[in-house]
């Protein structure tokens, strides 16, 4: 549960626009109907942008309803589409979405994605005076100014069952398997899961480490009879497959790990009821955030609280993995 800031109306819209852009998340759909019923409650019409920007400037949009929202706070993946789109990068391109939201006396535009994803919102507002708000929704966790990202609990929750399967046949054949998690520059998927499932070892881009040592420190344990077997969680990095080239490199040394990729598996999925419940809280607060007159701002939560955040920092800040927790997980899993 979150403690929520209380904002006074200020302002009224006729119509709002929502999309969903860039990768999809377990809870988009909830973060969805939450900013729906918010704005109909409040006499506000709300239309659906189907396949986030590239939708926008095709002028897929379509009027939603409180039926159109029915029926899918348990489903996972997004009732809009999403889609990444390169053509918004330019600033003409943008010109001519924000002609189109304008021609439908759309006010204000609520954009539940990544960084990439919120960028284009920022640069909407500042150039056009488009009003927009920005929902973190990634399974990454990677985005500056809220602790937390719509669909980074169940992707976690996700893995995490993956590798208590991966864990049984791991023993009973006495191997090492590295298990490869999402997250791109972010170990932050990576480190969750691995505490969770009790990893033998965590491997974030966020901490060096070289494969000589990690190949000693499997023979050694092997030696020693304290790890025959064992779950060695990897994040991605920048370019999927990094546990392939690292497994090549282990069995030069001698090793003979074996790799499961999570991959996409972790985008779907029902979402958990704690990223319905972050999800739903922070679709509603989108647009009391808009009726309170904010704009050009993320809704994020800290310690435990809805907050806003100027999108402006989201985009020039990054976000990196708590270093006392790192720490933490490095000591214990390594
Ligand atoms: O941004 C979320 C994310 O899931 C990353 O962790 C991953 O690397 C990437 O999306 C993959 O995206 P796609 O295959 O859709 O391009």
């Amino acid at each position: 549960m979150y403690t929520l800031p209380e904002l006074s109306q200020e302002k009224s819209f006729e119509s709002i626009a929502i999309m969903t852009s860039g990768g999809d998340a377990p809870g988009m759909n909830p973060a969805v109907r939450g900013v729906v019923r918010a704005a109909l409650g409040l006499g506000i019409n709300v239309y659906g942008i189907y396949r986030g920007y590239s939708g926008l400037i095709a002028d897929d949009i379509h009027p939603l309803t409180s039926g159109s929202v029915s029926n899918i706070v348990q489903r996972g993946g997004t009732m809009l589409k999403s889609d990444r789109c390169l053509a918004f990068k330019d600033p003409e391109v943008r010109a001519a979405a924000a002609a189109i939201l304008k021609r439908r006396n759309i006010g204000a535009l609520v954009v539940i994605g990544g960084d990439g994803s919120l960028t284009g919102a920022h640069l909407l507002e500042q150039e056009t005076g488009v009003a927009v708000i920005g929902l973190p929704g990634t399974i990454d966790n990677d985005i500056f100014g809220t602790d937390d990202t719509i669909g980074f609990d169940t992707a976690v929750n996700t893995a995490l069952e993956a590798i208590d399967r991966i864990r049984d046949t791991a023993t009973s054949h006495e191997r090492h398997f590295l298990v490869e998690v999402m997250g791109r520059a972010s170990g932050s998927i990576a480190i969750n899961v691995g505490m969770a499932a009790g990893a033998e070892m965590i491997l974030v881009p966020e901490q060096a480490f070289d494969v000589a040592t990690i190949s000693e420190e499997l023979a050694t344990s092997r030696r020693a009879g304290t790890g025959s077997s064992g779950i060695i969680v990897v994040a991605e990095g920048p370019e999927p497959g990094l546990t392939s080239r690292l497994a090549a490199q282990l069995k030069e040394r001698g090793q003979d790990p074996r790799v499961c990729i999570l991959g996409h598996i972790q985008r779907g999925g029902s979402p958990t009821g704690h990223d319905r419940v972050l999800a739903t809280c922070m679709g509603a607060m989108a647009v009391r955030y808009l009726c309170a007159g904010y704009s050009d701002i993320m809704v994020g939560v800290k310690d435990g609280s809805i907050v806003d955040v100027p999108l402006e920092d989201v985009i020039r800040f990054r976000k990196g993995l708590e270093p006392s927790l790192l720490d933490l997980a490095l000591q214990v899993h390594r």
